[in-house]
């Protein structure tokens, strides 16, 4: 009887979101809400906030302006549409969203979007609905498990949430204040979250979180478990071929997880570690609670357990009272660390965040040339490595179908897109890619069909030494 009803979230910031996303979009299947992909024929339309740096907050408000005509819009020809706010900046600044966009029907915190159904109805009721308290209830024990259907829609790869939140309070950061203090999921909940992506044809899982080696969730034995065993129970479960974490801090780094990385052969050789500064002054007024030589120590540990492992990092410019050494000590460290990726950032200040109250804000123009430079060395380094890949066979899972007919496309162990000549039926399945150039974007091979099954050759060898 009822028609499907069109539901539109936009997602913005980290990973994080991107899989809250897609559990509204689940939480919301029971009430008809289908996905579509524009806001222009959605009945309900969420935004998913970030509210990590400036920027990310100020695309919300404009965001909002545009809504704000389409539902006039809608309203002239008698269709009501719906608009709520989520995530991060929702639960920074709740009452400031209703305040500033009055059509805001709806604003839920990260940790309130199991109770949307109950919301919408409340909003629909009084006009305006507000959740941002951090309830005592686990969501992930309220939120609906997507369908088969749904999850196969999706592909390959797929996100778990195994931990939120923080208890480091870096001096920049916001992210203690919007997701709350630190809480890990319990082991028994995440493998099965894991064995119902694996059922529905998931081969590769990135396991996210604020800070994942902190990692301390209920074991089935009734203690608390590391993120290392937690690895070593996930690579267990069948069709698993591929793991990753994301994101770590390098204080957590402890031995059982370096361990997985000798050990495990499911868990991808790339890791992503936010260092943010290379100086050990910035690194203590950042409130890190580790120095620079702790940093590298943490990453040889890494390297001799898994030779074949790169690093990608997290760097922030213009911290209050960077000097221009403290940034050259970066820019050393990033060479020296041989970071063959990073996101870079300019120090942006987050309302509430003790940096932000700091003297010896650095000016704009200072922060604008340092991340240019920056983020040229970065650029520098990943293509050094991405010509290195060439000659190298590496294992590709296939993802999609590719740019051109006749091509496919996966990923790298190391992320990075792959571009092959094969058939569609490859989707899924993990294949020796010979790697023949690389590209800006993306490198290009031709799949290496001899010893697909055991005796594949360690990531660390190039093709034919
Ligand atoms: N200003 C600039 N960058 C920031 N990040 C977090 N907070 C800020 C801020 N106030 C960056 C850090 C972090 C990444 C997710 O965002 O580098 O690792
Ligand atoms: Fe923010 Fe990460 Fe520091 Fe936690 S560890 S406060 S999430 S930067």
């Amino acid at each position: 009887m009822n028609g499907a009803r069109k539901l539109f979230v936009n997602s913005y910031g980290c990973q994080m979101n991107v899989y809250d996303s897609r559990r509204m979009m689940d939480t919301l299947a029971p009430e008809g809400f289908v996905e579509t992909g524009s806001a222009d024929d959605a009945e309900l339309i969420i935004l998913n906030t970030c509210h990590i740096r400036e920027k990310a907050s100020e695309k919300v408000y404009s965001e909002l302006g545009r809504l704000r005509l389409l539902k006039q819009a809608a309203e002239r020809e008698g269709r009501n549409i719906t608009i709520a706010v989520g995530g991060c900046v929702a639960q920074a600044e709740g009452r400031e969203i209703l305040r500033r966009a009055p059509m805001v029907d709806l604003v839920f915190g990260p940790q309130n979007y199991h109770r949307l159904p109950e919301l919408l109805a409340r909003a629909k009721r009084d006009g305006q609905a507000i959740d941002t308290d951090f309830p005592v209830e686990d969501k992930f024990d309220h939120l609906t498990a997507p369908s088969v259907a749904a999850t196969r829609a999706r592909g390959v790869t797929a996100f778990v949430t195994i931990q939120e939140g923080c208890d480091k309070f870096c001096t920049f950061c916001v992210v203690p204040y919007t997701r709350g203090a630190e809480s890990s999921r319990p082991v028994m909940k995440i493998v099965a979250e894991t064995e119902r992506l694996a059922d529905a044809g998931v081969r590769e899982i990135t396991l996210i979180g604020q800070n994942v080696n902190a990692y301390h969730g209920e074991g089935p034995d009734g203690r608390s478990w590391t993120l290392g065993q937690l690895l070593y129970r996930l690579a267990d479960i069948p069709g698993i071929a591929r793991l990753r974490y994301t994101t770590s801090h390098p204080r957590d780094v402890d031995d059982s997880l370096v361990a997985t990385h000798r050990d495990l052969r499911s868990l991808m050789p790339y890791l992503h570690l936010p260092v943010q500064s290379g100086s050990d002054r910035v690194l203590a007024a950042m409130n890190r609670r580790h120095t620079r030589r702790d940093y590298l120590a943490a990453i040889e540990r890494l390297r001799s357990a898994q030779p074949a492992i790169a690093f990608s990092s997290d760097f922030i410019v213009g911290f209050p009272g960077e000097g221009d050494d403290d940034f050259r000590d970066t820019m050393s460290l990033i060479e020296e660390a041989g970071f063959v990726s990073g996101f870079s950032f300019k120090y942006s200040p987050r309302p509430g965040t003790p940096a932000a109250d700091m003297d010896e804000q650095v000016p704009e123009d200072i922060k604008s040339a340092r991340l240019a430079e920056l983020q040229a060395l970065i650029e520098r380094q990943h293509a050094r490595f991405r010509r290195d890949c060439v000659g190298r066979t590496l294992d590709v899972l296939f993802e999609k179908p590719g740019r051109h007919p006749g091509q496919i496309a996966g990923r790298s162990p190391y992320l990075e897109p792959v571009q092959v000549s094969g058939p569609d039926t490859l989707i899924g399945e993990i294949v020796p890619v010979t790697i023949t150039a690389a590209g800006p974007n993306s490198l290009f091979g031709t799949i290496a069909r001899s010893n697909i099954a055991e005796d594949r050759m360690p990531l660390t060898q190039t093709a034919g030494a």
